[in-house]
């Protein structure tokens, strides 16, 4: 009898774009079903193996419960593995811990650190028991390791990344199917969150030179360099050996 074909699944946040996009476009090209969590689309991707789902990670109990739902009425059948990839992130407005406004730090860690968190466990949850490899990443950052002013709700964020996946790779690691677990710094990126650090208030964030030296300098990976980085650390076959890692020491 012929099994029925199956393929990579590819959950994705933050796939309008940066990064995200890029990681969906090239999954897409890899023959993945792809699914991709963001408040927009992203502009002109289409494929009838790419699905998006309109959600607000600043809040992600309904994006966690929709993912679990999906995930348990698809089952394991169609797939040949099960990745999530937590990738949005937010910098607050660049400025000193004590001259930012609430709501601006409350949302980088609710979508930096809060929305990983829940749908982890929503995508452990739900593929519990799958036989077939399932893989965790959490895009983090060099600033999750190395403290820098002007940005302390999104080192702290990352920084949580980074020991979450530590912790929970511990938990992975002594189920007998256990999923592999990898907070991974993807580099520095040519995207929109870059323009937000070099464009900040020099006065509120003495680091901008930095950052607009690095674009002057052409140190920037464009989003595809880097996505195309990440999808070959996904392949790793030590992938989930290292916890906490860094593209740029592959
Ligand atoms: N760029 C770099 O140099 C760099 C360096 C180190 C680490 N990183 C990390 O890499 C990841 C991707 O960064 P990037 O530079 O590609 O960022 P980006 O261009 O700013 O894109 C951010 C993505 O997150 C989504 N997002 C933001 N707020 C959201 C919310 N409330 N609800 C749902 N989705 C939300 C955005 O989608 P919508 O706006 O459509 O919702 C967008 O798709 C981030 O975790 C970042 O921290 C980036």
């Amino acid at each position: 009898m012929l099994r029925p074909m199956t393929m990579p699944l590819t959950l994705i946040t933050g796939a309008s774009r940066g990064l995200g996009r890029a990681v969906a476009e090239q999954a897409l090209a890899q023959g993945h079903q792809v699914i991709g969590l963001s408040r927009r689309p992203p502009a002109d991707l289409s494929s009838p193996r790419f699905l998006h789902w309109a959600v607000e990670l600043a809040d992600a109990r309904a994006a966690a419960a929709q993912l679990a739902a999906w995930l348990a009425e698809q089952g394991p059948r169609p797939w040949s593995s099960a990745t999530l990839i937590n990738n949005a992130g937010v910098v607050s407005r660049p400025a000193p811990l004590a001259d930012s406004d609430a709501d601006d730090l409350a949302n980088a860690i609710r979508v930096g650190l809060e929305a990983p968190l829940l749908l982890s466990a929503a995508f452990l949850h739900a593929t519990r028991g799958w036989p077939l490899p399932r893989k965790l990443l959490l895009v983090s950052s060099g600033l999750g390791r190395r403290p820098m002013a002007g940005s302390v709700s999104y080192c702290a964020a990352k920084a949580g990344l980074d020991h979450l996946a530590r912790a929970l790779a511990l938990e992975e690691a002594a189920r007998p199917d256990g999923a592999r677990v990898v907070s991974l710094a993807p580099g520095v990126i040519d995207t929109d969150m870059q323009q937000q650090l070099r464009g900040a208030d020099p006065q509120a964030f003495p680091e901008r030179t930095r950052f607009a030296e690095l674009h002057a300098g052409g140190q920037l990976d464009s989003p595809a360099a880097a996505a195309a980085k990440l999808m070959r650390y996904l392949e790793r076959a030590d992938f989930g050996g290292n916890p906490v890692a860094d593209v740029r020491d592959a």
